[in-house]
């Protein structure tokens, strides 16, 4: 399947077939393949829950506005971002060096600390924005490994920080279930067209 195939074929799947599993290797395997996505300065904001347990799967659900894919799916995957994960920079800073990419490793913890270090924001920010890129690289990932998935919003945090015992530098993300569609979507909900979200060169002025 070609990444031009894999874009058009992934839907998001909301009917699953309850009678199939997904084996650790399949998991692992989807994990460490999407986590070869970039992130901000490759600090690697993504961290997983790995719910495939009834009972994890029911807490997840009462958090989730009772969506049912979420009990049907193998698995669900609590996506968090690590907030604070500007201060793991040292774990890369000696490979960027080694690897020819800065000459010393002062820059780096430099712009790391100035950039994100005083500013929560943009450390929220990013833990989102690297992680969801990700999230899309594994969705199309997990189609080619003839796996479906759904992204999920519909969740209460201060619930899923609770029920999984997740510390306040983690922010949970995004939910994806991974599973086997059961029934096809109906067909794919429209998107607006190019002339309605391309601005060439700057927004236009009134
Ligand atoms: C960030 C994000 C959050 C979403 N949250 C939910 C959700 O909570 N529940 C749900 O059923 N679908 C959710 N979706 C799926 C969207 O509704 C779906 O992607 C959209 O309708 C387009 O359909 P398609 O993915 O089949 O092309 C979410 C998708 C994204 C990208």
């Amino acid at each position: 399947m070609t990444v031009t195939e894999a874009i058009n074929a992934r839907r998001s799947v909301h009917s699953y077939d309850t009678s199939k599993s997904i084996s650790d290797k399949e998991l692992r395997e989807l994990i460490e393949l999407s986590t070869l996505a970039p992130s901000s300065f490759n600090l690697n904001h993504w961290r997983f829950i790995t719910v495939r347990s009834d009972d994890g799967k029911k807490r997840l659900h009462a958090a989730s506005f009772d969506q049912k894919h979420i009990l049907d799916a193998s698995a669900v995957l609590i996506v968090l971002g690590k907030i604070d994960a500007h201060e793991d920079v040292e774990k890369f800073t000696g490979d960027w060096v080694n690897k020819g990419y800065y000459a010393d490793e002062k820059h780096l913890k430099i712009v790391t600390s100035k950039f994100y270090g005083l500013n929560p924001t943009v450390q929220r920010d990013e833990a989102i924005r690297s992680t969801s890129i990700m999230i899309g690289m594994m969705m199309l990932a997990a189609k080619e490994r003839g796996l479906d998935t759904s992204a999920i919003i519909g969740f209460k945090p201060d619930e899923v920080v609770e029920a999984f015992n997740i510390p306040s530098n983690y922010l949970p993300v995004m939910l994806l279930t991974v599973g086997h569609e059961l029934t096809p979507p109906p067909e794919r909900v429209i998107r607006l067209n190019y002339d309605e979200i391309v601005y060439e060169e700057t927004f236009p002025v009134d």
